[in-house]
C-alpha cells in the first residue's frame, strides 16, 4: 500500500482528478490517498493558498498528485505552482508530449519530452519596480541547478533508452545566465559519451519543433523556455489537454498535468481528463507500477482510438466523467 498526497486543485481540478482516481483504482493499484489542500479553497479555509500541513504531507508521503491551481495574474498571491517547487526543491520538471491515435493535430508520431529547470532562472521571483515606469526581473542562473538538470535529462534519456539530449539556450545574447547554462550542459553531457548531444538557439528550436518534430527526443532548458516549449509540444499532440508532468527533486516528487485550471470549463462537465490520467500514469510509473502504468496509457490510446467516448476539445460529445469512466473500464479489461 502506497501513501500519496492528493490535491484536488481548482477549475477543472476536482473533475478531472476524480476520473483519474477511478482510473488508478481500476488498475488495483491500492493507494491511500491523503488529501490536503491549497489553492481558492485553502485561502477560503486557513487564508492561504498553501498551508503548511500540504508541504508537510509532501514531505512525509515523498509523493502527490495534483490538479491545477488558480494563479492571479499580476496581482495576489505569488503562483502557488513555483512555491511548492521551490519549497520543496522539486528541480526537474519533465513534460511529456506523444501522439495519441484520432487527436486532431499536425503529426503523427510524436514523442517528445521537455526537461525544464524548475527553481530559478526568470522564475526566481526576483522583481522591481525601478521608479514608476521601468520594472526589473532577474534572472538567475547558477551552475549547481544547471548541471542537476542536464543531469537529470542524460539520466532520464538513458533509464527510458532514449537517443539524444538537445541543450535549448539563448547564449548568443545571454552570454553570462544561458552562457552559464550551456557551460554546465556540457560538462555533464561529457560524462555520456554513449548518449547523442546538440545544443539549439531557443528560437530556432521553436521553428524547428514545428516543422521538423521528428528530428527531436530529449531537450533540456532554463525555465522561461521550458514552460513556453513544452506547450509548444502539447500543440503538437492535440493541446494541453493531453499532455502529463512530473515535479521532480531527489526527495520528493508531485504529479501534475502542464495545464492549468481552465476556469471557463468548472463544473461543466467538458474538460478532457487525459492530461491528468497520463499524469497519474507516469506517478505509478515513478512508484515502479510499470505494468499499471503502461495499462493506462494502452486504456487512453484505445479509448481514443474508438473516438466514441471522447470530450468536445477532441470533437467529441461525451463529458469529463463518461470519458473517465471508459477509461477505466478499458483498464479493468485489459
Ligand atoms: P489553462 O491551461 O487553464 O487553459 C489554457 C486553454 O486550454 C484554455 O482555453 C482552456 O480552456 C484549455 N484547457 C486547459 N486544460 C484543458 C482540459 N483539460 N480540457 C480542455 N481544455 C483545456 O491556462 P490559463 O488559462 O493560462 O490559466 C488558467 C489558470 O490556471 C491560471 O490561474 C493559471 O495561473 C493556472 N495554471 C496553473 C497551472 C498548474 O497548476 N500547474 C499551470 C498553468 C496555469
Amino acid at each position: 500500500m502506497y501513501k500519496v498526497t492528493l490535491i484536488r486543485g481548482d477549475g477543472i481540478g476536482p473533475e478531472i482528478v476524480a476520473a483519474a482516481l477511478e482510473v488508478v483504482e481500476a488498475t488495483g493499484v491500492k493507494i491511500a490517498w491523503e488529501e490536503t489542500l491549497a489553492g481558492e479553497e485553502a485561502v477560503e479555509k486557513f487564508g492561504t493558498p498553501l498551508p503548511e500541513e500540504a508541504v508537510a504531507s509532501l514531505r512525509k508521503n515523498k509523493v502527490g498528485l495534483k490538479g491545477p491551481l488558480t494563479t492571479q495574474v499580476g496581482s495576489g498571491y505569488r503562483s502557488l505552482n513555483v512555491a511548492m517547487r521551490q519549497k520543496l526543491d522539486l528541480y526537474a520538471n519533465l513534460r511529456l508530449a506523444k501522439s495519441y491515435p484520432r487527436v486532431n493535430s499536425p503529426y503523427e508520431d510524436i514523442d517528445l519530452v521537455v526537461v525544464r529547470e524548475n527553481t530559478e532562472g526568470l522564475y526566481s521571483g526576483v522583481e522591481h519596480m525601478v521608479g514608476l515606469d521601468a520594472a526589473e526581473s532577474i534572472k538567475i542562473v547558477t551552475r549547481r541547478a544547471s548541471e542537476r538538470i542536464v543531469r537529470f535529462a542524460f539520466e532520464y534519456t538513458r533509464r527510458n533508452s532514449r537517443r539524444k539530449v538537445t541543450a535549448v539556450h539563448k547564449a548568443n545574447i545571454l552570454k553570462f545566465s544561458d552562457g552559464l547554462f550551456l557551460e554546465a550542459a556540457r560538462a555533464v553531457a561529457e560524462q555520456y559519451p554513449d548518449i547523442e548531444y546538440e545544443e539549439k538557439i531557443v528560437d530556432n528550436m521553436a521553428m524547428q519543433l514545428v516543422q521538423k518534430p521528428h528530428l527531436y527526443d530529449v531537450m533540456v532548458m532554463p525555465n522561461l523556455y521550458g514552460d513556453i516549449l513544452s506547450d509548444l509540444c502539447a500543440g503538437l499532440v492535440g493541446g494541453l489537454g493531453m499532455t502529463p508532468s512530473g515535479n521532480i527533486g531527489d526527495e520528493v516528487s508531485l504529479f501534475e498535468p502542464v495545464h492549468g485550471s481552465a476556469p471557463k470549463y468548472k463544473g461543466l462537465d467538458r474538460a478532457n481528463p487525459v492530461a491528468m490520467i497520463l499524469t497519474a500514469a507516469l506517478m505509478l510509473r515513478h512508484l515502479g507500477e510499470e505494468k499499471a502504468a503502461q495499462r493506462i496509457e494502452r486504456a487512453v490510446t484505445e479509448v481514443l482510438r474508438e473516438g466514441k467516448a471522447v470530450t468536445p476539445d477532441l470533437n467529441g460529445t461525451a463529458g469529463t466523467a463518461a470519458m473517465g469512466l471508459a477509461i477505466a473500464e478499458k483498464v479493468t479489461a485489459l
